[in-house]
């Protein structure tokens, strides 16, 4: 795969580049986004390709997800991937990532009902916990870019009557790796206090360290959420998927989502995506885990240091979590100067839950990645 390949994405339709005013601002739309989470690269071929001859017959009637291809799919991708073993009962489609978590949340959790999760985190996560009570625990950086998550807070939130504990894993925005010992206590944990633990393992994929499913050390009290819309760059296909080992949970979540929420056909796009990428295209991930560690490499010789820039090389994600608290620039002021004389569109850091931070999205070909970096500075 040419990951150096430039695409046109304008006037397609797409968050990333047809909609930067909803995030940046009116007037602001020519600026050369790093923003939301997907990439710049073409699918593999192989899903392309396969969708193209799937579909050729051009009839979009009902589909299905719960057959022996789409779940042995997956069940192989983790063994492959993760040296997890997972049964394919286990596997229950979903339309998306957050729709699993907040029906999940629904179900064990309840109105009003307390939820552990890390600050920084994914926005999205702030959004759909907005029904529960939420606990939230600091990722302390220990030194740059080693995050270290606090136990005791941990278990005195279980204590206090959490019901669950929502795990990015890996973690956007910081792009930490968990350790199996992490893992392992935090597991403890919420067996101790007969909790459920939620995993979402997106960014599963895209890592410069080996990176470790929570169903590789235990099965009990867990759900896993994922998708490989991450791994091939193909959100707009729709579909994901939960690993619910736990039979009761694992009906009343498929009982909700058909028979409540009305989803039971899912977007064929999703199922042969997933299908063909998990089956076809093990060695297009390698690839693109080279390209993406090249990319974060460039930018930490460019700004790491460059006026008080803070910046290391993620574990794992296409997405730079850099630190500007000694660069003597207010966030705001850096948000303007981004915008105005960057002219580029990179998150700011308090949307995740930490000002003195933006988030670079890194997964683009190198030339638009120049442009990024050289905004950066000029900003600066
Ligand atoms: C950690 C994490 N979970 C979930 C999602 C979104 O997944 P979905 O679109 O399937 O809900 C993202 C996208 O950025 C993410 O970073």
């Amino acid at each position: 795969m040419n990951f150096d390949k430039v695409i046109d994405r304008r006037g397609t339709y797409c968050t990333q580049w047809d909609f930067i005013e909803d995030r940046f601002g009116k007037g602001n739309g020519g600026l050369v986004p790093f923003s939301i989470s997907d990439t710049d690269f073409q699918a593999p071929k192989e899903i392309i390709d396969g969708i193209m001859k799937h579909t050729e017959h051009g009839i979009f009637g009902y589909s299905r997800w719960n057959h022996h291809d789409y779940k042995y799919s997956i069940v192989n991708w983790y063994k492959k991937r993760n040296n997890t073993v997972i049964e394919e009962d286990w596997v229950v489609y979903s339309p998306s990532v957050l729709y699993s978590v907040s029906s999940i949340l629904e179900q064990v959790v309840g109105p009003n009902g307390k939820v552990i999760v890390h600050t920084p985190r994914y926005d999205g996560f702030t959004k759909i916990l907005q029904p529960y009570d939420v606990y939230e625990v600091q990722l302390l950086e220990k030194e740059k870019g080693i995050f270290e998550t606090d136990f005791e807070k941990i278990e005195k939130e279980f204590k206090l009557g959490a019901k669950a504990f929502l795990l990015c894993n890996p973690q956007n925005p910081t792009g930490k790796v968990w350790k199996v010992e992490e893992l392992r206590k935090i597991i403890e944990l919420v067996k101790k206090y007969d909790a459920i633990l939620i995993s979402d393992e997106i960014h599963m994929d895209v890592i410069r360290k080996t990176a470790t499913s929570v169903l590789s050390i235990c099965t009990e009290n867990i759900i896993v959420v994922n998708s490989p819309s991450k791994t091939f760059n193909t959100p707009a296909l729709g579909g994901s998927y939960a690993i619910i080992p736990d039979k009761t949970i694992r009906e009343k979540f498929i009982f909700h989502m058909k028979q409540i929420d009305s989803v039971s056909s899912p977007t064929i796009f999703g199922v042969l995506s997933t299908i063909i990428g998990y089956n076809q295209c093990e060695y297009w991930v390698d690839e693109l885990n080279k390209y993406i560690e090249d990319n974060c490499r460039y930018v930490v010789e460019k700004l790491d240091g460059y006026k008080g820039l803070e910046v290391y090389m993620p574990d794992a994600t296409y997405l730079m979590w850099i630190g500007f608290r000694n660069s003597n620039i207010k966030p705001d002021e850096f948000q303007e100067a981004l915008i105005n004389k960057g002219k580029v569109a990179i998150m700011p850091g308090d949307i995740y839950g930490d000002p003195y931070k933006i988030r670079f999205n890194v997964g683009c070909p190198m030339s638009k990645l120049k442009i990024g970096v050289e905004g950066i500075k000029k900003s600066l």
